[in-house]
C-alpha cells in the first residue's frame, strides 16, 4: 500500500522498505504492518492527544513525574511547548515501559525504534505469522482461560515487581501468539501484553492501586466467561496488599483470596494461609480438568 504520510520520514531514514497494510486502528494509535529486509515489523503512529479518551489523559498526567523542570512546568501551565512536552512524554512512556517490561521477563513486544512519533516494534504473530489476535476475538475452553488467566495474572505481578502497573490491561490489549516458549516442546498459544503509553510507576502514582485493581478486574471478568469459577476471585486486592506490605516477588503463591481484616493485622497468619488455600486451589482446578476433560 502507498506509505501514509507520517511514516514517509521513516521510509527516507531506512527503518522501514515497504507498508504491507493498516491494521485495526485502536483508540490512541494506529498500527501498520511494515517491512524492512527480510523481517516483517509493526509501526505504531501515535494519534495527537486531543483524539485520545481524556479519561487516560488524566491518569496519565496526574502525579506523573517529570525530571526536567522546565517541562514540568510547561505541562503544568499547558502552553504550546508543554503540550508537545507532554505528547513527547507520552509516546516515550511507551519504549520505556517495553524495556523495562522485557528486562524484567514480560511477554511484550521487542522495541527496535522510536523515531518522529512511530514506534517501530516486533510484529506480534499467530500460527500462520499473520498479525496475532487479540484476546477479545478469540473463545476458550475452561482450561484454557484458566490457564491463560493464571499466565497473565503472573505476568501483572511481574510487572508489579518491575515497578510497573499497565494501566489499560483487557482482552483488547493483549493479543494471543503462537510460537516457541521455553520450557514447551511445540509451539502453543501465549498471551503477549501490548498497548503500554499509559503505564504507571506503581510506587509513584496516587492511582496505581485504583489501576491494577481495574487491570487485574478485567482478566476475571473476560476469562470469567469462559471459567466462572475465576469470577469470585480477588487478585487485585491479594497481589495489592502483598506488594504494599513488601512481600510480593514473581514467586509468590496466590489464592486468589482475599480477607481484608487479616491482611493488615497479620501478615505472616495471611501467608501460612495463602500456602494452605494455593495447595486446595490447584486441587480444585485439578479437579475441575479432569471433570471437564471426562
Ligand atoms: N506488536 C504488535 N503486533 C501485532 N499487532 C499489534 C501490535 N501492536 C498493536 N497491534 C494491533 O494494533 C491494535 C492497536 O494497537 P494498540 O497498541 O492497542 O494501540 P491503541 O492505543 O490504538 O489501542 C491492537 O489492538 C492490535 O490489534
Ligand atoms: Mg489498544
Amino acid at each position: 500500500m502507498k506509505a501514509p504520510p507520517r511514516l514517509q520520514s521513516l521510509i527516507e531514514e531506512g527503518l522501514i522498505d515497504t507498508v504491507v497494510r493498516q491494521l485495526m486502528s485502536g483508540k490512541e494509535a494506529m498500527v501498520f504492518v511494515v517491512r524492512i529486509g527480510d523481517q516483517t515489523r509493526c509501526a505504531k503512529i501515535y494519534k495527537e492527544a486531543n483524539n485520545r479518551s481524556f479519561r487516560q489523559a488524566v491518569d496519565y498526567t496526574e502525579n506523573r513525574k517529570v525530571k526536567n523542570s522546565r517541562s514540568a512546568r510547561a505541562m503544568a501551565k499547558g502552553s504550546k511547548f508543554g503540550r508537545q512536552e507532554q505528547e513527547a512524554a507520552w509516546q516515550s512512556a511507551e519504549v520505556d515501559a517495553l524495556y523495562r517490561l522485557a528486562a524484567a521477563g514480560v511477554r511484550v513486544p521487542q522495541p527496535f525504534n522510536f523515531h518522529d512519533g512511530v514506534l517501530l516494534m516486533e510484529l506480534v504473530t499467530d500460527a500462520h505469522g499473520d498479525a496475532a489476535p487479540r484476546l477479545n476475538d478469540v473463545s476458550f475452553t475452561p482450561e484454557q482461560a484458566l490457564q491463560h488467566h493464571a499466565t497473565l495474572i503472573a505476568e501483572v505481578v511481574r510487572m508489579l515487581c518491575a515497578g510497573v502497573v499497565h494501566g489499560d490491561l483487557s482482552e483488547f490489549n493483549i493479543l494471543l501468539a503462537h510460537g516457541a516458549v521455553e520450557g514447551e516442546g511445540e509451539s502453543v498459544d501465549f498471551p503477549v501484553i501490548i498497548d503500554l503509553p499509559q503505564a504507571v510507576d506503581a510506587a509513584g502514582n496516587n492511582h496505581a492501586q485504583r489501576m491494577l485493581l481495574r487491570d487485574v478486574g478485567n482478566l476475571r471478568n473476560f476469562f470469567g466467561q469462559f471459567a466462572p469459577a475465576l469470577l469470585a476471585t480477588e487478585y487485585g486486592a491479594e497481589i495489592w496488599s502483598l506488594y504494599q506490605a513488601g512481600l510480593l516477588s514473581n514467586e509468590t503463591p496466590l489464592t486468589g483470596r482475599y480477607e481484608r481484616s487479616h491482611a493488615d493485622v497479620d501478615m505472616q497468619a495471611v501467608l501460612r494461609e495463602i500456602d494452605d488455600a494455593r495447595d486446595e486451589e490447584a486441587a480444585r482446578q485439578l479437579r475441575m480438568a479432569t471433570a471437564a476433560g471426562a
